[in-house]
């Protein structure tokens, strides 16, 4: 058997980076990125900065995945955690609680729209919609519903990887992880970029609130279960859509007896310049999923947010849920998500996400002047630049072309996460600062520059 000291050089953590982690969902060759020396393996952060092993210092564009919201190097988190795990750090999800999941839960329950008062805790997001789809399918079936079973997502969505979760997700792949969850279907999404109808402003976010009426009828409502959907789509490119579409879709939902669930998994606890996205179109889901930004990733903590009715179904004889995971409710996570949430209210990091997300899209906005920027769009500190060709046509890219990939460098280089796809996706911790937005703009900027110079003859 081989050998596994831990490493003494930097470069050579990197190394062992490469040759011992499973890095998720990565296509990059990472043995030839760490000899590029571009391999980052971070050591500490702060605010919105991470400094990696050799101590570089990168401004986090990206808050991780849409996670630390309260901003990286929070002490006063660890140290609730500690003396939480001093005291009981874990009790059964099932059979008992323990204070702190009871204190998070009264605290969710006050602080999450409308009649949202119940929760189902979980370890992450993927958990959290797989758990959503469950309450939802079961309390149909003891409705006096069992067929319905089917679930309506969105093109563009994504919803996590567990197998059910990764079936709501429009990108799955099927060649190697189908068949999938039997009765999902797929409707487009807000779109006035590239709306699939070729229709304009909120005509086209409407006939896509439409199309799921359609869709419902179509399937036959006696077999639809819920419609699920990110009230701001992140991984579909953050359009926003008319507080009417949502509107709609709780009003069709209600009519044929189908749950509504948001996935508020990145949407939610500030992200988007409220404390929950749904806030900002005036509807309150069925079923509400959070992760991420619950606890700023300080601890792996989600949930399920439920309305009072959709619970009162699982009381009673032969009624409880059929689902239980071992660190549902877990007492350091839960103690760690209330002090992160208590941050967030001392120090309004809601309205200083709608403020830094105005004055962010501000700053990108000057970007429009490039020739490969189609268009900036967002919502509170959650929002892109929109990658293309060809401004008339709106021609993309793409996630793969080179383009992209030099883009991509290029920012990496200048010391900025971020996520270069058809769109550069951009959504820093709450805390960020106006000099550090504009640097995020500053960098973007530059790195624009040279790529178009290198790609000049494919731009149109
Ligand atoms: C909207 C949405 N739902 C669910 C998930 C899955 O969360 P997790 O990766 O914590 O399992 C994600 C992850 O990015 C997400 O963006």
């Amino acid at each position: 058997m081989a050998q596994h000291g831990f490493p003494e050089t930097m470069h050579e953590v990197e190394k062992e980076a490469a040759r011992h982690l499973w890095f998720h969902g990565s296509e990059e060759n990472w043995e030839e990125l760490t000899e590029q020396e571009g391999m980052r393996v971070f050591a500490r952060g702060e605010g919105s900065t991470l400094w990696d092993v050799r101590g570089r210092a990168y401004l986090d564009g990206l808050s991780g995945l849409f996670v630390v919201n309260a901003g990286h190097g929070r002490r006063e988190i660890g140290e609730v955690m500690a003396e939480q795990a001093g005291r009981v750090a874990y009790t059964a999800a099932s059979t008992c609680s323990n204070d702190q999941a009871v204190r998070l839960a009264v605290k969710l329950a006050d602080i999450t729209p409308g009649d949202l008062s119940r929760v189902f805790l979980v370890s992450g997001g993927s958990e959290a919609v797989e758990t959503a789809i469950k309450i939802a399918r079961q309390a149909q079936a003891m409705r006096g519903f069992p067929r319905r079973y089917k679930i309506i997502a969105r093109r563009g969505s994504y919803h996590g990887m567990t197998h059910g979760a990764m079936s709501l997700t429009a990108s799955r792949v099927e060649k190697y992880h189908g068949p999938f969850m039997y009765g999902v279907s797929h409707v487009p999404s807000p779109n006035r970029y590239r709306n699939d109808f070729g229709l304009t402003g909120e005509d086209g976010d409407l006939m896509c609130a439409c199309y799921v009426e359609q869709e419902i009828e179509n399937q036959g409502p006696e077999t639809v279960a819920a419609v699920i959907g990110e009230p701001v789509s992140t991984s579909n490119g953050n359009h926003v859509p008319s507080p009417r579409y949502w509107q709609m879709l709780r009003d069709i939902c209600d009519r044929h007896g189908v749950f509504l669930i948001m996935d508020e998994v990145i949407n939610g606890f500030g992200r988007t310049g409220k404390m929950f996205a749904g806030e900002h179109f005036g509807v309150v889901p069925d079923l509400m999923t959070i992760a991420k930004g619950l606890s700023s990733g300080y601890a792996p903590i989600a949930g399920v947010m439920a309305r009072e009715e959709v619970f009162e179904g699982f009381t009673g004889e032969g009624k409880p849920i059929e689902h239980l995971l071992t660190f549902g409710g877990h007492a350091v996570a839960s103690a760690a998500a209330l002090r992160n949430i208590q941050i967030i209210e001392d120090e309004n990091l809601v309205e200083r996400s709608a403020q830094s997300g105005a004055y962010l899209m501000e700053g990108l906005q000057t970007l429009e002047s490039h020739p490969t920027v189609g268009d900036v769009r967002g919502i509170g500190l959650m929002c892109c630049v929109d990658l293309v060709k060809d401004r008339t046509t709106r021609k993309a890219w793409g996630a793969t072309h080179a383009f992209t990939k030099d883009l991509a460098a290029r920012i990496r280089d200048r010391g900025l996460l971020t996520r270069v796809w058809g769109e550069i996706h951009l959504g820093p911790p709450l805390v960020i600062t106006r000099d550090e937005i504009d640097s995020i703009v500053g960098i973007i900027d530059e790195s624009l520059t040279e790529t178009e110079d290198r790609f000049a003859s494919e731009i149109a």
